[in-house]
């Protein structure tokens, strides 16, 4: 851990064009620093470096961030090893935060598990190659199964004897401690205080941490009677969390990657077939459901998930409620359903790598369509169960945070289910209202502008009403951030812009719909709680990527807004004018809403029965007075 402390100071060392400058040749140019771009090929140079802001920006490929990101990206480091050079070049020591004993421990406890799981792998993997039994069974038993020798090696396969403890044994001696064995859960302790093996007469399957390290690991049973538990796996531990690990992410990072796209399959031989046969994205939630932070783990190599189904699973609907959260957390999610009898494993060991290739083409489908199509063929003709399945997917497309997907979904599922878009529609946006009430009932209220009595009219912008779902309006939604962001901490009206904009908007049910503005104005909304104002280091300084290039992006001097001119110096000009801009691109950005709704209503005027028709005109006509309220604040009619 590198303290927080310690960040401020290099950041605050860090000269931008001095760091650039030990990298590529910089020319000055006025007040800023050119070059040709690192990040893409130019001949003329669009790469800019400003001193007074502490930022690079090319303005040819986009790529844009500070001292540590520009090191990040062009020597390929991460987030604290960019830091660590960087502090390197000031000569500033960086103390990984004083730690506690206690801490201490626990690292050292850690590290001497991590060791000591080490010194398994390997030791499995000798018995494995050069003891008689490891040879004449284990190895026997993964050859039948088709694994290669250059497979075997890779996963680091081993065997572990079939004896009461001649692991425990050889590792008591070679020096390792038993606390250690014991903790890792590679032995386990009798009544007696003696040790047991855990995966005695096993094949050994290592699990790497992300960065290769091993953690854990499984043992298959050879037996084929049923009396032993097919697979025995390393308990929890301070080194193996299994719930936030997948088995295979260290051999499929860079593929997953490099493709943007990730398998999904259940057991560890499914992961080792489909490597040999050449596909190497793919990794193994190990049979149980999926947790989020598995979930968490891919999204940061890639939003494109495609989960293999058995051809004969009876799991599948049972599994089909664990994909939500794939799609809850915004990952785009299909589906590759097997030939009958067949597993990913077998079906790799059965076909070519082009015949698997050809056939995940020709096969993969979204998620929600398989889904449905799963569950009608269930249900046939039988009305209460049709609706029971309606529910369902409509419960599947509501937790997709963007609405666009969303409104895709709809689509689609309106024609399987040959059912009206506009009930869809309808539903999900229920479902979506009582979510954000059940996930945040006593959640902050944003600040309430102190001067909100003074002048009530000119302050406040219409509320939105509730049945309201949000639209997509990037550029609205990127003038409210550009304020924020640049003039959050000035005042109109006798407050803050920040405080302004935060209770306007935070208080109408509306999140962002863009998730980088969404991020930005919800740390944003956290920071004000916690001090007056917000620094914009914050942002610039970004570990995440994106957030620090867009906020960047809107800071530096090059981007104006649309309709924002640039701001003369005399702050009390500058507070007049925000009072009018600030609530004016407020007011933009509902007025874009509740057009879109209007619209929709309108839309959905024909064909209505009465008494539904009856709502929508109700709904149509509160919207109405909403829009007029906007257009007198606008000065303009809104449409
Ligand atoms: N699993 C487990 N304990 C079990 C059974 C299964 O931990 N008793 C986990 C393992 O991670 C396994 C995965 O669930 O890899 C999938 O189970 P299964 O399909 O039964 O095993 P396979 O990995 O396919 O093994 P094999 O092909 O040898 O049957
Ligand atoms: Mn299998």
């Amino acid at each position: 851990m590198i303290d927080q402390a310690t960040i401020d100071r290099i950041m605050d060392a860090a000269r931008v064009e001095e760091v650039i400058g030990d990298y590529i040749t910089l020319k000055k140019r006025g007040a800023s620093y050119t070059a040709c771009c690192p990040f893409h090929n130019e001949k003329t140079p669009s790469f800019s470096v400003s001193p007074a802001r502490g930022i690079f920006k090319c303005f040819g490929c986009g790529k844009a961030g500070n001292a540590v990101t520009f090191v990040m990206a062009h020597e390929n480091l991460t987030y604290w090893d960019a830091l660590k050079v960087v502090a390197k070049k000031y000569g500033i020591d960086v103390k990984e935060r004083d730690l506690s004993p206690e801490e201490i421990r626990h690292n050292n406890d850690r590290e001497s598990m991590m060791i000591t799981a080490a010194y398994a792998q390997d030791y499995f993997t000798k018995i494995l190659r050069s003891h008689v039994d490891g040879k004449n069974i284990g190895m026997a038993y993964l050859a039948e199964r088709g694994f290669t020798e250059a497979t075997i090696e890779k996963f680091q396969l081993g065997y572990c004897l079939d004896s009461r403890a001649a692991f425990s044994n050889t590792a008591l001696r070679d020096g390792y401690k038993k606390e250690f064995l014991v903790k890792t859960g590679l032995s386990v302790e009798r009544d007696s205080g003696e040790l047991a093996d855990r995966f005695f007469g096993r094949v050994i399957f290592p699990i790497h941490s992300i960065s290769g390290r091993v953690i854990g690991f499984g043992g298959r049973t050879l037996r084929t009677d049923k009396t032993a538990p097919k697979y025995v796996n390393s308990p929890e531990s301070e080194i193996y969390h299994k719930s936030s690990s997948l088995y295979g992410i260290f051999f499929a990072k860079k593929a997953i990657m490099q493709r943007d796209k990730c398998f999904l399959v259940e057991g560890y031989t499914d992961v080792i077939s489909m490597h040999q046969a050449g596909i190497d994205n793919v990794v193994a939630s190990s049979g149980t459901s999926l947790t989020a932070d598995q979930i968490r783990l891919i999204k940061r190599f890639t939003p494109n998930v495609t989960v293999l189904y058995d051809g004969d699973a009876a799991g599948i609907k049972a599994s089909l409620r664990g994909i939500d959260m794939l799609l809850e957390e915004g990952l785009s999610v299909k589906t590759l359903l097997l030939p009958s009898g067949e597993d990913p494993d077998s079906f790799a060991r059965s076909h070519s790598a082009t015949e698997f290739v050809d056939f995940i083409g020709a096969h993969e489908e979204d998620f929600i369509s398989f889904k449905t199509k799963i569950l009608l063929s269930d249900s046939k003709s039988d009305p209460i169960k049709r609706a029971e399945v309606i529910t369902d997917i409509v419960r599947s497309i509501s937790v997709i945070p963007e609405a666009i997907p969303r409104s895709v979904y709809i689509r689609e599922c309106s024609k399987l289910m040959d059912i009206g878009e506009d009930v869809l529609t309808g539903e999900v946006a229920k479902l979506r209202r009582k979510k954000l009430y059940a996930d945040a009932p006593n959640a902050p209220k944003p600040p309430e502008p102190p001067d909100a009595a003074a002048s009530p009219d000119a302050l406040h912008t219409p509320p939105i009403p509730a049945f309201v779902e949000n639209v997509f309006c990037r550029e609205q939604e990127r003038e409210l951030i550009y304020l924020l962001l640049r003039h959050g901490n000035q005042s109109c009206f006798g407050v803050r812009v920040s405080a302004y904009i935060i209770s306007e908007i935070a208080g109408e049910d509306l999140s962002f719909q863009n998730l980088e503005y969404r991020q930005i104005f919800e740390e944003y909304r956290k920071l004000l709680e916690a001090s007056e104002t917000v620094d914009n280091r914050h942002f610039i300084n970004h570990p995440d990527q994106k957030i620090c290039e867009l906020a960047i992006d809107l800071l530096s001097e090059k981007y104006t807004l649309s309709k924002i001119w640039k701001l003369p110096d005399a702050s009390e000009v500058e507070e007049d004018r925000l009072r009018v801009e600030v609530p004016k691109a407020i007011n933009v950005y509902k007025s874009k809403i509740v057009t879109q709704a209007i619209m929709r209503l309108q839309q959905g005027l024909e064909g209505k029965t009465d008494e539904a028709l009856d709502i929508l005109l109700l709904k149509l006509g509160e919207l109405s007075k909403v829009r007029t309220k906007l257009s007198e604040m606008l000065e303009r009619p809104v449409f």
